[in-house]
């Protein structure tokens, strides 16, 4: 369907779409000017996304589930909805956030438009448990440690598919606030910032290649669309590549940080050695 490297979306969704008119991204007029930013992210979500279901097998199968960790307001939950139906491939989706009033307007919504295997669940992520399989985890901005969540999620099922792009990382910054050999020299908050979140990222990414993992790291869309525009990538391709936690275990030493959330997740459950 399209090239990933890029990151313009070829895929547009019409603005007549009743789910984008519903969520209140569009009216009669076209994509209303302030959700073009929005807009521009969840076209290129879902065309990510098509090309990893295409890549990874996927759309042969009769049935597609997948689960969106962070939905908030649904605009992307809705837009793989759409894709998905649209191109027979009888979708089953389940989004959680565990904001109950975004999830009740979220079953409105799907109610009005007729997306009936479409569930908005109000839950935290770490407890949600869901089917015992899904083919794709995605995530679009979940808060800090609810990126993991995510990745965990699929991690633990093996999904084909894990699409994330995270938010704000808060664990790591405050071990590099504590490094002496930092904070000397990272005067601007900002950069300390910057820092935590390649850190992290680079971190899940070791991470989810030790499972047996394929990744790609891209900007998913231009940064004037969203300054978190990093997106992690993930196929399963093999089993697991515990050389890339021994690496992971290493860079944690080298830089000093406490380690992430997900890898406490995958310790508990037994993912790592
Ligand atoms: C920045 S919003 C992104 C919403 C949506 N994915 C989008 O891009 O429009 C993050 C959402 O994650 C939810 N969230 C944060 N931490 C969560 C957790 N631990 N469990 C469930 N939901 C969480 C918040 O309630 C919020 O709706």
């Amino acid at each position: 369907m399209t090239k990933i490297k890029k990151n313009t979306a070829k895929y547009k969704l019409d603005a007549k779409e009743r789910f984008l008119i519903e969520t209140g991204v569009s009216d009669h007029n076209g994509i209303k000017p302030r959700m073009v930013k929005k807009y521009k992210q969840i076209c290129r979500f879902t065309e990510i996304l098509a090309d990893k279901l295409q890549q990874s097998g996927a759309i042969k199968q009769k049935r597609v589930k997948v689960i969106d960790i962070g939905a908030g307001k649904g605009y992307m939950t809705f837009a793989i909805y759409n894709y998905l139906a649209k191109n027979n491939l009888d979708p089953v989706i389940h989004a959680v956030d565990f904001n109950s009033d975004l999830m009740k307007i979220g079953n409105e919504t799907a109610d009005k438009c007729g997306f009936e295997n479409l569930s908005f669940i109000s839950d935290f992520a770490d407890q949600y448990a869901g089917l015992s399989y899904y083919d794709a985890v995605v995530s679009l901005h979940a808060c800090d440690t609810a990126t993991d969540d995510a990745l965990f999620m699929g991690l633990k099922m093996k999904s084909k598919i894990i699409l994330s792009a995270p938010c704000c990382q808060k664990e790591v910054l405050s071990s590099l606030k504590e490094l002496k050999s930092l904070s000397e020299y990272y005067k601007h908050g900002l950069f300390l910032h910057k820092m935590a979140d390649i850190i992290t990222d680079n971190a899940r990414v070791m991470l989810l290649q030790s499972q047996g993992y394929q990744v790609d790291v891209i900007d998913f869309v231009a940064s004037e669309h969203t300054q978190k525009n990093t997106l992690i990538a993930a196929t399963k391709k093999r089993g697991k590549q515990p050389a890339f936690y021994e690496k992971y275990q290493a860079y944690k030493a080298e830089i000093g940080f406490a380690g992430i959330k997900l890898e406490q997740m995958m310790l508990a459950e037994g993912l790592l050695e």
